[in-house]
């Protein structure tokens, strides 16, 4: 298949949405930006488009899509029942990085919720992601639009780094916002949990509902438990690389950091380190990747996915990053940092204790 990559300019807007809505119509498969990271869209309502989304991402089947709309009253159209707490969570946050999981309604085919009786949402706020959604019929089912495994992306080529000859059409909308995935509320449990952090934080999800609890299973690593939102169970945001994360007093990360680079150099590997503005300089190695400030979070959410393609597309085999504050929105940030690593975390004000 050939994939068109389209850049969404002023003037040739209506005419790229009209075409890229009638290929999703049609069944076809449209890559588009979102504030949060670029979508892999099909017909959520059409189970052969579904099929077809599992296919191109090398995705297993029994894990659900999420549903992108961009109008208020689609929600009841997709989902059996709204509760008022599901109300009031749409009515603040949409439209936004925001996905509420509602009992589903029978429209919706089983492969798009990956056969189960429950329906997730989401209304942009992207603008470009809206329109297309108007113009593809309302209902569009869409996973990132990365290759199963591999970091989410949040540029255009880098879905075309995935997904070339895979879809038939990539929106080029230049770089989301927010860079990380949206925040998912399962809003059938009381209280309301949190299936995946992100950008809305429970603080935020809080100050509506008052009570707000997150999936038990994201915060054991261990996982005696399974989490409740399938994707979350798979390595997901990978890069090629091994990643460690290493916590602890700066001194000690740089040093341990570095020792394990001179020896992995030694024995040929290509070296990468995740780190903030201030500590870029205690660093060797072959490549140093600056999220930015360690106090703005907004930026390193918005950067961290990319740094993890740029050392995969430079060739690193080793990847070492220091860990970040796992509050607020850096709960999300940690949470997919931890996936990235396989939960491979060392300590090193531990170590040296011990
Ligand atoms: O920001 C986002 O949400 C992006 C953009 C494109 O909108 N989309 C995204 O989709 O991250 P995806 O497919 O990569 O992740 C969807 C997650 C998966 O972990 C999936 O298991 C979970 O949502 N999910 C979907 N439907 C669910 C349901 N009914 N119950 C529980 N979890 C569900
Ligand atoms: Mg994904």
């Amino acid at each position: 298949m050939n994939t068109r990559m389209i850049a969404v300019t002023q003037e040739e807007r209506e005419r790229i949405l009209q075409e890229a809505g009638s290929i999703i119509r049609n069944g076809g498969l449209v890559a588009f930006p979102t504030e949060t990271v670029y979508g892999l869209g099909g017909d959520a309502l059409n189970p052969h488009s579904s099929r077809k989304i599992y296919e191109a991402k090398g995705r297993p089947s029994d894990n659900p899509l999420i549903i992108h709309i961009s109008r208020m009253e689609d929600l009841y159209a997709v989902a059996e029942h709204v509760s008022e707490e599901a109300r009031m969570l749409a009515e603040r946050f949409w439209p936004g990085p925001l996905t509420l999981v509602l009992p589903k309604a029978d429209i919706v085919p089983p492969e798009t919720t990956g056969g189960l009786d429950t329906v997730a949402v989401r209304m942009p706020s992207n603008e470009l992601a809206r329109d297309f959604i108007r113009y593809s019929g309302g209902f569009v089912a869409a996973p990132s639009a990365n290759l199963s495994g591999r970091p989410s992306p949040t540029l255009a080529r880098y879905v075309a780094e995935d997904m070339d000859g895979r879809i038939d059409m990539i929106l080029d909308g230049g770089e989301g916002d927010i860079g990380l995935e949206s925040t998912i509320v399962d809003v059938t449990a009381s209280p309301p949990q949190i299936l995946r952090p992100g950008f809305i934080t429970e603080a935020m999800l809080e100050q509506v509902l008052g009570r707000v609890e997150t999936d038990r299973a994201l915060l054991s690593p261990g996982m005696e438990q399974a989490p409740r939102a399938p994707g979350m169970k798979y390595r997901h945001y990978a890069p090629k690389g091994d990643l460690v994360i290493v916590e602890g007093e700066q001194d000690a990360v740089a040093a341990y950091i570095n020792a394990r680079i001179r020896e992995d150099m030694a024995g040929g590997e290509r070296t990468g380190v995740i780190c903030t503005d201030a500590t870029r300089e205690l660093y060797g190695g072959n490549a140093v990747k600056s999220v930015g400030s360690r106090e703005r979070e907004e930026e390193i959410g918005r950067r961290l996915y990319r740094i993890l393609r740029e050392l995969d597309n430079e060739g690193v085999t080793k990847i070492y990053s220091e860990a970040f504050s796992g509050e607020g929105l850096g709960e999300a940030i940690m949470n997919r940092l931890l996936k990235a690593a396989g939960y491979k975390i060392v300590k090193t004000d531990r170590e040296e204790k011990g």
